[in-house]
């Protein structure tokens, strides 16, 4: 199955990330002599053996050893999605960190990505504590939905058994989010501890595209991209708005007039897969809009484009408030809106997505040879589209599609993908999949099948360069619409601030 692909591979670029770095540690309470292994360094050793073996079995434990003077209490956290064999990797070189870190003192803590680690002489357990690092994204958005779709999950997390850990993948915007408890806590301490930290990240950190909060008790973590395993297929979208706010004075006639664009489009763009519309205001300016359905008749039914042109007319709304300029791709449509002419000018700020895995440099020779020949079938189609399979000598077999919005002229379509080939050639050399995406075309290949697979195809027979894309109709079915996106994933987005917050 696709899906466990996706999550093994995720958590293993994760992990190995992980592993590398601690993101803080702290070390206080007083010290002990570390070179004597008897006493607090004693306890503590027997303690790390009973957290490191726990963690092999339970996401979340906490534990005590010695007596008296000499106790040490202490737990871990993993991510709960995390494999007994991850979590067990991380908190043992936590551990191994910690150990050497904090050596002599008598409480410290430690996190990583995907763990944490906490000791202490005095029995903390119980106790809320808030102390902890608060981690932002350098982008912003405007969208209010992480916070609701947070807020939904620092509910649910504290009631789920045997982890306090919640999670949502959002379908309709790109939103990936958990809340997660320390397993010391009561329900209510711990929807305490959750809807606490919730309430600070309101002070500050909303309008970031991508947040978290790590205490020492509990912790929520909201990302655009993913960063734990999904259970289920889900879709991967992505969005760019422009930096630029209508301005106030008008807001009210743009967001209407807005609201009338991605209507028409959800009512027209399903009949052909493409529209084009035009709302002209004399007072606050034209607004443009266009909408382009996933070409693949055969594994896309008008109901998948229906679907999907509905639920992004809600989400480009909402993910571009107040933007003068918005996108979003989805797996099957891409809707697009600007107060600027958008109609058959290129969009230059496309953007490249590679895959983590590699290919033989003779794979990704055939792959770019073929993606060529998929663009010019696709300039040379009346839907500018084009597909094509290709298959190398080592038996590789790649797939590739092109797609032009339909606004282009064929000399535009021919530029716009041309670019687009030459960017993921030199983004994204010798990498197991690959999406180029503009707000005017789109170029994707895959290890694996992800359209219907049409007769006749086009292949590369061994090795050898030449072919071309091929167009038509099949039978339904051939696997097109799963799981796109293990090859887009693999982004992990930049943290630019760490901010210590004292207990
Ligand atoms: C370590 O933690 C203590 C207590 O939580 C805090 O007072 C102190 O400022 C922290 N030290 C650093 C370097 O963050
Ligand atoms: C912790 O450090 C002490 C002294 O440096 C060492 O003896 C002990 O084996 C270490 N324990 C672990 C679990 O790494
Ligand atoms: C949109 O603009 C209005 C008016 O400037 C402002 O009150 C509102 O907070 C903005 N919304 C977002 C989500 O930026
Ligand atoms: C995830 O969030 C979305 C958007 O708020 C919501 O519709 C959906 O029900 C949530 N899913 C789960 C499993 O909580
Ligand atoms: C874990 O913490 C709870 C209270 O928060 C406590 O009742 C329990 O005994 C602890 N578990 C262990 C093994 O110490
Ligand atoms: C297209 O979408 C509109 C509105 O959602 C719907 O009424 C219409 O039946 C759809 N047409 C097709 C061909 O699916
Ligand atoms: C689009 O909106 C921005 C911001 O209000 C404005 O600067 C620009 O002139 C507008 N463009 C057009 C073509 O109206
Ligand atoms: C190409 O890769 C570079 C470096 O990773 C990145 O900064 C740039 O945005 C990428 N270009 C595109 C078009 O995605
Ligand atoms: C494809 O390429 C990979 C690495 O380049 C290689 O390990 C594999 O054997 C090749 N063949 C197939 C059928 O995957
Ligand atoms: C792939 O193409 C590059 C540049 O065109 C060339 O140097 C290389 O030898 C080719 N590799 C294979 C295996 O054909
Ligand atoms: C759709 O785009 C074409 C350019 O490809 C343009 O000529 C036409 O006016 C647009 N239609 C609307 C309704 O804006
Ligand atoms: C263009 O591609 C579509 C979808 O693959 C196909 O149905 C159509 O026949 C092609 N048209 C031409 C002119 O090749």
């Amino acid at each position: 199955m696709r899906s466990s692909v996706l999550i093994f591979f995720f958590c293993v670029a994760l992990y190995t990330a992980a592993a590398q770095q601690s993101l803080y540690h702290n070390c206080t309470g007083g010290t002990f002599d570390s070179a004597d292994s008897g006493g607090f360094g004693g306890s503590l050793s027997a303690l790390f053996s009973k957290l490191s073996s726990a963690s092999l079995a339970s996401n979340a434990a906490n534990d005590t050893a010695g007596a008296g003077t000499d106790a040490a209490y202490g737990l871990y956290m993993c991510q709960g999605d995390l494999s007994g064999s991850d979590c067990q990797s991380c908190v043992q070189v936590a551990i191994a960190k910690i150990n050497q870190s904090c050596a002599g003192y008598r409480r410290g803590f430690i996190w990583y990505d995907q763990c944490l680690l906490r000791y202490s002489k005095v029995d903390f357990f119980g106790q809320v504590d808030f102390a902890g690092v608060i981690m932002v994204n350098s982008e912003t958005t405007s969208s209010m939905e992480p916070y609701e779709v947070m807020s939904a999950l620092v509910e649910e997390a504290p009631f789920r058994q045997p982890l306090m850990f919640a999670s949502n993948a959002s379908d309709l915007y790109p939103i990936f989010a958990i809340a997660q408890c320390t397993s010391d806590l009561t329900p209510d301490s711990c929807h305490g501890c959750l809807t606490s930290i919730l309430n600070f990240m309101q002070t500050c950190c909303l309008h970031k595209r991508g947040w978290r909060y790590l205490s020492q008790s509990c912790w929520i973590r909201y990302e655009a991209t993913p960063f734990f395993s999904v259970p289920s297929k889900t879709e991967i979208i992505r969005s760019r708005c422009s930096a630029d706010d209508f301005p106030a004075a008008l807001l009210a006639s743009e967001q209407s007039n807005l609201l009338a664009v991605v209507a028409e489009l959800e009512s027209n763009a399903n009949s052909s897969g493409f529209y084009n519309t035009t709302i002209r205001d004399q007072r606050v300016g034209d607004l443009f809009g266009l909408a382009l359905c996933r070409e693949d008749p055969a594994a896309l039914p008008s109901s998948a484009c229906t679907g999907c042109l509905h639920r992004g007319r809600t989400a480009i709304a909402n993910e571009c408030t107040n933007k003068t300029q918005g996108i979003m791709w989805y797996d099957d449509c891409l809707l697009r809106y600007s107060n600027q002419t958008i109609f058959n000018v290129v969009d230059s700020e496309g953007r490249t997505f590679c895959s983590g895995e590699s290919v033989s440099s003779d794979t990704a020779n055939i792959t770019i040879t073929g993606a060529g020949a998929v663009v010019e079938a696709a300039v040379g189609n009346a839907s500018l589209f084009a597909s094509g399979i290709f298959t190398s000598r080592n038996a590789n077999t790649s797939y590739v599609t092109a797609q032009c919005t339909r606004d282009l002229s064929r000399h535009n379509c021919r530029r716009c993908l041309g670019d687009g080939i030459r960017i993921v050639t030199d983004n994204c050399t010798q990498r197991r999949g690959w999406q180029f995406l503009s707000g005017s075309c789109m170029i994707r290949y895959e290890a694996y099948p992800f359209f219907t697979e049409m007769a006749p195809t086009t292949t590369v027979p061994r090795g050898g360069p030449g072919g071309g894309g091929g167009g038509g109709n099949s039978s339904p079915g051939g696997g097109g619409r799963r799981s796109s996106n293990v090859k887009v994933i693999a982004i992990i987005l930049p943290i630019v601030a760490v901010l210590f917050l004292g207990s």
